[in-house]
């Protein structure tokens, strides 16, 4: 029995998690649960699966230490920069970590990963885009590429002319086409952020210099990404999009075991790329920028980012201000050195209240 904790269990990754633990009777003991304010929902999954810890951040009680240390691996699945804190406490437990939170390694990539390293923790995407890398790789992330391509649905405003960006409501930026998530990285596809994101994750677990990452546009979402060799080779990781798949491999890996459909490939006829719109989706350059500067400039972006997609959300801003917004508190509050967590947490707070002040909620 693999002992796992999940943290955001209530979550669209968390409970996709907990089904794989469902499927696979015998498996898996769920030893720790957390979830941020949704007290019913994780009640509920305590009564189901008999965690020996559970815990609510808005309780203000945190997870004990000794529910990382006593579990073979522990699903990052919080949602924000909240992430970090408990990528942070997960790796230094130095067992394997399956990390879905993307905040942590675009805020705090550096940090996570010399302290993965210092305690010997095992460092596992789920991302499909970083998993299908990490399969490509033969289930590594040192192994020496070229070329790293992720892809990218596209969104469902792919092909919206800037005129229509300006009108999207948030019911029709929470329609994406591929992928069913939680709310704030469905936006974040939308607004093609997710995609910087993931470039700068990438950059972090494979040691990427970012000349050596692109993004393209892929709408089937049945190529999850791309690994460019030397010589010419290059190797895709293909699947039906259902994250059940990455996320179970995070918990097994080496071992693959059943998990979803075959695809079908007299059914799926063609697949289709093309060029990522750039132009059209300012949110994708900022967060490139942002990871290229490094220092607090993601956490800056991020903070940002949250505040402007959760007004968005509310029907406070159009969605082109979410980047006008990125922009402002970027161009607002100055690049500094990122070396511990309170420096990171520090420059969070200020571009948050920053970022409220342009959206024009205090
Ligand atoms: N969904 C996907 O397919 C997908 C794919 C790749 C990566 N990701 C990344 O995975 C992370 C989770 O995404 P999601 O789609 O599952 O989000 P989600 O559906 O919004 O769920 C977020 C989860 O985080 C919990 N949470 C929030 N703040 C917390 C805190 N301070 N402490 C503990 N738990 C907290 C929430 O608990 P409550 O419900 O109790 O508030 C909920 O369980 C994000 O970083 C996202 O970018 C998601």
């Amino acid at each position: 029995m693999k002992k796992i904790a999940i943290i955001g269990c209530t979550g669209s990754i968390g409970r996709q998690t907990l089904e794989v633990v469902r499927a696979n009777p015998g498996r898996f003991e769920v030893v720790a649960l957390a979830a941020g304010r949704n007290r019913a929902a994780l009640s509920a999954l305590a009564e189901e699966f008999h965690p020996k810890y559970t815990a609510l951040a808005q309780d203000g009680a945190p997870m004990p230490e000794e529910a990382y240390a006593e579990s073979d691996v522990v699903v990052v699945a919080a949602s924000g920069f909240a992430g970090l804190c408990y990528a942070l406490e997960a790796v230094r437990a130095g067992g394997r970590v399956a990390l879905a939170n993307k905040e942590s390694l675009v805020c705090g990539g550096e940090l996570v990963l010399a302290e993965a390293e210092r305690c010997g923790a095992e460092l596992i995407p789920v991302d499909s885009e970083h998993s299908a890398i990490f399969q490509a790789l033969g289930m590594r992330r040192d192994a020496p590429f070229s070329k790293l391509i992720l892809t990218a649905s596209g969104g469902p405003f792919l092909h919206h002319t800037k005129k229509e960006l300006a009108r999207v409501t948030a019911a029709e930026a929470l329609r994406h086409p591929t992928w069913k998530m939680g709310p704030k990285v469905t936006v974040d596809s939308a607004t093609l952020l997710n995609k910087g994101y993931e470039l700068i994750e990438a950059h972090h677990l494979y040691g990427a210099p970012y000349e050596k990452l692109s993004a393209i546009v892929h709408p089937e979402s049945v190529v999850h990404s791309i690994v460019c060799f030397e010589d010419g080779a290059a190797l895709a990781q293909l699947g039906y999009p259902d994250m059940r798949v990455p996320i179970q491999l995070a918990l097994t890996c080496p071992e693959r075991l059943p998990c979803a459909p075959q695809l079908n490939f007299e059914k799926l006829a063609a697949l289709h790329f093309e060029r990522l719109p750039e132009e059209k989706f300012p949110c994708f350059g900022l967060a490139l920028a942002a990871g290229k500067a490094g220092g607090t400039a993601p956490t800056v972006l991020n903070a940002a980012a949250e505040v402007a997609v959760g007004a968005f959300l509310e029907g406070g801003i159009t969605f082109p201000r979410i980047a006008e917004t990125i922009e402002g508190a970027l161009s607002k509050i100055p690049r500094e050195e990122a070396e511990s967590y309170e420096a990171l947490a520090a420059a969070d707070r200020r571009a948050r209240d920053c970022a409220r002040r342009l959206v024009g909620v205090e």
